[in-house]
């Protein structure tokens, strides 16, 4: 139930944007993947998610529980992503669909990778509004995306990514586009689920403050390449590089607790 990633390479258009990336998610880790915009990060989950643009090409190794899936054929990665590797990306307006109401939606992924009836379906969408904390589950889910708040839109795309019970949830800057308000209930729900299911995460972002509230292990990347990496509360108590140096400075105030990073383990 690990995921090794191994001298990962991507290229697009003769640009090397992701060189020679590794780092390892163990059963049940939580890995942060953090660095400025554009160094790299979401092309790294991209690739292990088998969803990189037609325009890049990767080399390296990717292994999922050991078997390498770096360049697997697309109806493999697609049966990959159904049924073992959960997303969640920044923007839940791209990942739901405006015209469906929100139990539908939810009800599809299980319905997906579960084979069971529409009516059974839609009954288990609602226990999953409930799962991620979605206020009054059994109205909510004949509700249509337009009429959520942002971060009811975020909890319905968690619910869609966590149906059909991954083993790893990649989450890519999940709270980024939310209110700061918003953000810290997300990230204690996001961290709870992961915990309380025994998934194992990678989460992206540009914060160390909101990292060190869901992750124990950090890979600070800059340009693509990793510049450090090791256990959240090293790299907030001796952070060796300067990219994790501001990246501390930066790191918002408004989430910063860092009681939050040492209790790891033992939060649920
Ligand atoms: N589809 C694409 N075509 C060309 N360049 C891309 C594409 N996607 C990303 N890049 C480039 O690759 C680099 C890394 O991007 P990305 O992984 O999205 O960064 P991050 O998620 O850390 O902000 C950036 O320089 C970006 O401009
Ligand atoms: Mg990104």
């Amino acid at each position: 139930m690990s995921l090794e990633v191994d001298d990962l390479r991507i290229e697009i258009g003769g640009r090397t944007v992701v060189d020679g990336v590794s780092f390892a998610v163990p059963d049940g880790g939580r890995v942060g993947l953090i660095g400025e915009s554009g160094s790299g990060k979401s092309l790294t989950a991209l690739a292990v998610l088998g969803l990189l643009p037609d325009a890049a090409t990767a080399t390296g190794s990717i292994r999922w529980n050991g078997r390498e899936i770096l360049g697997l054929p697309d109806r493999e990665l697609a049966r990959l992503r159904g049924d073992d590797i959960g997303i969640v990306f920044q923007e839940p307006r791209t990942a739901l669909n405006p015209i469906r109401t929100v139990g539908r939606q939810i009800g599809e992924s299980i319905r997906i990778h579960e084979g069971v009836p529409r009516r059974e379906a839609l009954r288990r969408a609602v226990a999953e509004a409930e799962r991620v904390a979605l206020p009054d589950p059994a109205r909510i889910v004949g509700r249509y995306p337009h009429q959520l708040s942002g971060g009811q839109r975020q909890r319905v795309a968690i619910a869609m990514a966590l149906a059909c019970r991954p083993q790893l949830l990649i989450a890519d800057e999940p709270t980024t586009a939310l209110d700061v308000t918003i953000q810290a209930g997300i990230l204690t729900l996001l961290r709870s689920l992961v915990q309380d299911a025994g998934m194992s995460l990678i989460f992206i972002t540009h914060d160390l403050a909101v990292l060190a509230q869901v992750a124990t292990h950090a890979v600070v990347l800059e340009h693509g390449r990793v510049v450090e990496q090791g256990a959240v509360e090293d790299l907030l108590r001796s952070p060796s590089s300067p990219v994790t140096q501001a990246l501390l400075r930066d790191a918002t105030a408004t989430l910063w607790h860092p009681e939050i990073g040492r209790d790891e383990g033992d939060a649920s």
